[in-house]
């Protein structure tokens, strides 16, 4: 069987995980501290804060930011649920804006009709491994005085025009297991802001600024050291897992046929955390079927959008057509890419695609 993903767990990873057990310092030690600075460095931005995952990252940087009741948050509707339900958990109102058909991250066109005087923020999500057109999001957060938190819990070193995602608002990160790099689970918030990291951190440890005294609502959200021991063996190995993830998606571009692949803007390195193809005709469930027939894994990324999704239409009435996502829904097929393919598993796949769609 081809798996649709497959983290890569060296020797590195397991003698920094006994390294940590036999110190007796399993939390709140050096590894995080580490992790942390060496994530800061990838990123090209000042701080970075270790938290126990994406969702508990970006659940944190709202919260850092002011973000509450009563505040709406602009984002993707095409997207993993945690980003549009840590908007909820601090009890701001997600609001949906459509995505562009060649990339499937939020269209920057589409923003300005979608703020009013209740919006405090935009959350680009980076999807796939591809950063959002930041230049006009970040020109439209500006115009509009909007804080910009980016959901990079996709894309751990894709940039844009050079620079790194996660340098440009407050980013956040997701180092689950099906992810470019993991720490087995964790998350990291990224910033060159010195208020917002101070802030991360004491919301991340029960609102706690001097030991045992709590100024704020806080929670537990740290990394513990065996999980940045692991996270930081595997950032060693990002660059050269994300040339790996490249070189397969571009074999895979090169040779499929009959399928729509994926778009890499001008001036984007994508990363590839999934390699998303369009399979137009309705055909996109039998090709799936297929595929699992022949031992190969694919997904779909996401089958229903987020305004669709039962709880939001249910309980928070959203009643929304964003035709973009709702093909999208429809069409998308992620296709294996990860570091651990073969180059038989990637013809494998090419042929069995190619000969389905002839
Ligand atoms: C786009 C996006 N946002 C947020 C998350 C949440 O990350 P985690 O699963 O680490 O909580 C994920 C994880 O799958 C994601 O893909």
């Amino acid at each position: 069987m081809i798996s649709i993903a497959k983290p890569l767990i060296g020797d590195e990873e397991k003698q920094a995980v006994l390294e940590v057990l036999d110190s007796g310092i399993l939390a709140q030690g050096p590894r995080v501290k580490a992790f942390e600075e060496a994530f800061a460095t990838m990123c090209g931005v000042k701080h970075a804060i270790a938290t126990t995952s994406g969702t508990t990252a970006l659940h944190t940087s709202l919260l850092a930011l002011g973000i509450g009741p009563g505040d709406e948050v602009i984002t993707s509707p095409f997207t993993f649920i945690a980003s549009a339900n840590s908007i909820l958990f601090v009890g701001a109102r997600p609001v949906f804006v459509d995505i562009e058909a060649n990339t499937f991250n939020i269209n920057p066109d589409l923003i300005e009709a979608a703020i009013t005087p209740h919006t405090k923020a935009i959350m680009p999500v980076h999807l796939f491994g591809l950063s959002c057109n930041m230049q006009p999001i970040m020109e439209i957060s500006k115009k509009h005085n909007l804080q910009v938190i980016e959901d990079a819990c996709q894309s751990h070193g894709a940039t844009y025009h050079e620079r790194k995602v996660g340098s440009f608002g407050t980013g956040t990160f997701s180092l689950y297991p099906t992810k470019n790099i993991t720490s087995a689970e964790g998350g990291m918030i990224t910033t060159s802001d010195d208020q917002i990291a101070e802030s991360c951190r004491v919301i991340r440890q029960h609102g706690m600024r001097r030991r045992y005294y709590h100024d704020e609502l806080g929670f537990n959200f740290r990394m513990t050291d065996v999980h940045a021991a692991i996270g930081l063996a595997q950032l060693k190995k990002l660059e050269l897992f994300n040339d790996r993830r490249q070189e397969n998606a571009t074999y895979l571009s090169n040779h499929l046929q009959g399928v729509v692949t994926p778009c890499i803007p001008p001036g984007s390195e994508h990363v590839f955390h999934q390699y998303t193809i369009r399979v137009p005709d309705g055909r996109r469930d039998n090709l799936m079927i297929h595929l699992q027939e022949q031992g190969i894994g694919s997904g779909v990324y996401y089958p229903v959008p987020i305004h669709q999704q039962t709880y939001y239409m249910n309980d928070l009435g959203y009643r929304q057509s964003l035709p973009e996502s709702e093909k999208a829904t429809r069409e998308v097929l992620s296709l294996p890419v990860h570091p651990a393919l073969s180059k038989a598993d990637l013809q494998s796949i090419v042929s069995v695609v190619n000969e389905f769609m002839s």
